[in-house]
């Protein structure tokens, strides 16, 4: 499916970190063959700590101090293969090396079945046991050289800052190449948390304008006169609250470039104001007769069909003609699947700095949860995931129980997968969607009611009245 899936045995997604001497946990229960065995791993150039308490063999697992557990099979308590489940289940990247004096093949290969990495006769022979830690090591060296080139990989596939190797970012990508020195208007279109920000960053960046200012306004965040005096300036007294002349956004950015985000969200008097910037590149700040002229390059981005808002008549015709004559489509992530296993590797990455962790990367199941969700919150709903399970996570890899709830029982990139439907009421589907699009916008309201194509009232009400009635049974 992608190149960056590790290897197969392994089956874990690996982040480049520095490789460790192996270090062998013995675990007996009896001391002197812990004592025996320890003396011949470091005969053998192993380092080794020896318990015979199989739950602080646990606990080193979880601390991540070992990766490998040679674990007697007959102990009071837990034996070998309750540990080896155990031991799996804390972190999925370990290795246990079962060791019996009741050796059969039987039994070997059942104990494989079940995850162990090597079952081995006791008394352990030095040879066996080299060549079996050996083999290991070799695995980690392996391992240790594919994250050294994914972490290549990963610089080579990084544009400004924006991850992505997919057709259909590469194509973005080229585009943002060819206008970035040329541009006065640009529009993003999109659906949300899909990079329209970082884009337009980048494109700034690659402009002839790149030193000077890039100014952000999001137009849906305010009423029209804050929005108004945020981006042209005021004077002194021009409305109440207004104690000091300043200058807006379009001045700050003279020179540069403002982004204008959410532009579909503005109201029709606001837009005959940006469409006499875009024109004539002239604004008046609040309460001031005078005009100025400013030199500034714009980047609009929407998530809404401007075209479907012309004709709605809610959005200007010759606005969006100005706008739009250069246009840039941003996939959402469910259109460009390979970039997935890239942008974790990346938060990963980012959160392990952040947060002092060395989580190695993530177990093949949680990645399979990763890449079957339908990820209506794009890249930010995917960089969300990772920051939280890399917090939370006390494993070397991120396994499903790190996931949101939600990932952990996906129902399908349809969300209407045949194990998991039911005939439920349209009312509850509704809710469930709301709410997945509530969760997927981190609660913001505004921005959740933009993507359900509803109005905020109306998404309001619908909130409303589902916490003053019983699920399933509420009229909307
Ligand atoms: N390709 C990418 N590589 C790395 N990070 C990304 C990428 N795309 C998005 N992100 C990250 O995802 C988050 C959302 O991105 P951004 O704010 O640019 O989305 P947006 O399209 O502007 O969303 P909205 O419409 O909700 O404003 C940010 O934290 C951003 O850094
Ligand atoms: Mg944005």
């Amino acid at each position: 499916m992608n190149t960056l899936t590790v290897p197969a045995k392994e089956g874990h997604l690996v982040l480049g970190s520095s490789e460790d001497a192996l270090t062998v946990c013995v675990l007996d229960d009896e001391q002197s063959m812990v004592e025996m065995l320890q003396e011949s791993l470091r005969c053998l150039g192993f380092n080794s700590i020896g318990t015979s308490d199989p739950q602080h063999a646990l606990d080193m697992v979880d601390q991540g101090r070992v990766r490998v557990v040679m674990s007697d099979i007959k102990m009071p308590g837990m034996d070998g293969l309750q540990f080896l489940e155990q031991a799996l289940h804390h972190d999925p990247g370990v290795y246990v090396i079962l060791m019996t004096g009741y050796y059969s093949l039987d039994n070997a290969i059942a104990a494989i079945k079940r995850g162990a990495y090597d079952y081995i006769p006791k008394p352990v022979d030095r040879s066996r046991l080299k060549k079996s830690l050996d083999e290991l090591s070799d695995s980690f060296r392996r391992r240790k050289r594919i994250r050294n080139l994914e972490s290549q990989l990963l610089n080579d596939q990084e544009f400004h800052g924006i991850v992505g190797r997919s057709p259909a970012m590469i194509e973005v990508f080229e585009m943002v190449r060819k206008v970035a020195r040329h541009y006065t208007n640009i529009l993003l279109i999109g659906a949300t948390g899909v990079g329209k920000e970082l884009i337009a960053k980048s494109i700034h960046q690659m402009s002839p304008v790149s030193q000077q200012r890039f100014a952000v306004c999001n137009c849906s965040a305010m009423v029209d006169t804050l929005l108004e005096s945020q981006l042209f300036g005021h004077m002194r007294g021009s409305f109440t609250g207004a104690t000091d002349t300043r200058p807006g956004l379009f001045e700050y950015a003279n020179g540069g470039a403002v982004f204008l985000d959410e532009v579909g969200e503005t109201s029709l008097p606001m837009q005959a104001k940006l469409l006499r910037v875009i024109q004539n590149r002239e604004i008046q700040r609040v309460g001031s007769p005078e005009v100025r002229k400013v030199d500034v390059r714009l980047i609009a981005a929407t998530n809404r069909d401007l075209r479907a808002e012309v004709l709605a008549g809610r959005f200007r015709e010759d606005l969006f003609y100005r706008l739009s004559t250069i246009q840039i489509r941003v996939p959402s992530l469910s259109e460009r699947l390979d970039d997935i296993p890239l942008l974790i590797q990346y938060f990963l990455k980012k959160y392990n700095d952040a947060y002092s962790k060395q989580i190695q990367g993530l177990t093949r199941r949680a990645q399979a949860v990763l890449l079957q969700h339908g990820w209506p919150g794009n890249v930010r709903e995917l960089e969300n995931v990772i920051s939280c399970a890399c917090l939370t996570s006390v494993n070397e890899f991120i396994d499903v129980d790190d996931l949101p709830e939600n990932l952990q029982k996906p129902s399908g990139r349809d969300g209407n997968s045949k194990d998991t439907w039911r005939p439920l009421p349209l009312e509850e589907i509704r809710r469930q969607h709301i709410r997945r699009v509530l969760d997927a916008c981190e609660g913001n309201r505004v921005r959740a009611a933009q993507l359900l194509g509803i109005g905020r009232t109306s998404l309001y009400r619908f909130l409303k009245r589902s916490e003053k009635k019983p699920v399933g049974t509420t009229p909307v």
